[in-house]
């Protein structure tokens, strides 16, 4: 564990990363603008050093890498510091709001030659490889729409809207299944309890190829839900990350051909099978795929292409969520 790791943002999701990288990398800074979160770190890390200003951190010269896990309108600022200051950046999704501060992200980390890596944790989730390789391996035919519901009640949040906070994922793993970027994106959804922070939302794409998809995104609902759909033209499958077990579920159903006597379609009902998905946790998966990163001196041009892959999809759903 050679890798020294510093991070800013103590919070919620920032205790589940500060967990996981102590266990892969050498932590030897934890940085909040709260006093108190930082008084409660200490006591668990005491090798820490806990400033509140993000400053002193990177002055650190023998700090390698930072882990960015404030409130998302921080993000490009921070890790355009961060990077700047010559450190390796992981940041929770999304990077930026802009694909213009993306790309000058990227850019950056390019030309200095460090790793930028966002924080896309379903892209290490097992079961979205599974997933991957059900698409790819033509398993389940060709795809012909994907949709997602990431529902509950709670976490009610202020600073980003549900798009921001919950659409992240789900557009991660879609254009990673889909392989393309939307040509066509429409949003729709509104604010019901803090003024300009949609709550709900729900958004539709359509890709180049044709395919389609959809997302129900929301934390007034209530039903608990973290599920994508995949339907392909000869098998669908189904991710649902409520599941302990089961976690991807193949159906063999599919429309068949138009008979030659009737010109009409029917359906075809076959097995239901669930595909053994690997225990591990992606949270510790994703931490170390960082690290590993920075260990092998490799770019992170994936990652990075992911990232903005993202954020460019997030704008157009923006402009059309604001257009009304
Ligand atoms: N990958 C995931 O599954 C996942 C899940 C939840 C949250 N997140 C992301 O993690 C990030 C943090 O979310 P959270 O739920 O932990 O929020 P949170 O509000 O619980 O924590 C944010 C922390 O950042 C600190 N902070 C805010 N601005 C700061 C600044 N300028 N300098 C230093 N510290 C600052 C706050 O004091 C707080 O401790 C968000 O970007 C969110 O989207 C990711």
């Amino acid at each position: 564990m050679t890798v020294t790791v510093g991070q800013i943002g103590l919070g919620y999701w920032g205790n589940n990363l500060v967990r996981n990288f102590d266990d892969v990398a050498n932590l030897t800074w934890l940085c909040d603008k709260s006093e108190e979160r930082l008084a409660q770190l200490a006591k668990r890390y005491p090798n820490a050093r806990t400033p509140t200003d993000f400053a002193d951190m990177l002055a650190d010269d023998t700090l390698q890498a930072v882990v960015i896990a404030t409130p998302v309108p921080t993000h490009y600022p921070l890790a355009k510091r961060a990077l700047e200051a010559g450190k390796h950046v992981f940041v929770e999704k999304p990077p930026a709001m802009r694909a213009t501060e993306m790309e000058e992200l990227v850019a950056l980390a390019e030309a200095r030659g460090l790793v930028l890596m966002p924080g896309h944790l379903l892209l290490y989730h097992p079961a979205v490889h599974k997933l991957k390789e059900l698409v790819d391996s033509g398993q389940l035919g060709d795809v012909l729409c994907v949709y997602g519901n990431r529902q509950n009640l709670g976490k009610i949040r202020k600073d980003e809207n549900a798009l921001w906070s919950l659409g992240v994922h789900d557009l991660s793993v879609i254009l990673y299944l889909v392989g393309e970027e939307p040509e066509d994106a429409v949003a729709h959804g509104n604010a019901f309890l803090n003024e300009g922070v949609e709550d709900v939302v729900f958004c539709y794409l359509r890709f180049p190829s044709g395919k389609i998809a959809h997302m129900h995104l929301s934390w007034l609902d209530p039903h608990k839900m973290r599920k994508l759909t995949v339907v392909g033209r000869d098998k669908m499958a189904v991710f649902d990350d409520m599941e302990l077990e089961r976690k991807i579920t193949v159906y063999d159903k599919a429309p068949e051909e138009p008979s030659s006597t009737y010109g009409e379609w029917r359906t075809r009902t076959g097995d239901i099978f669930s595909p053994k998905i690997p225990n591990d946790e992606p949270l510790k998966l994703e931490c170390r795929h960082f690290i590993q990163l920075i260990e092998r001196g490799g770019a992170a041009e994936k990652e990075m292409r992911d990232g903005l892959e993202v954020v460019r999809a997030l704008e157009l759903l923006t402009e059309s969520l604001h257009a009304g």
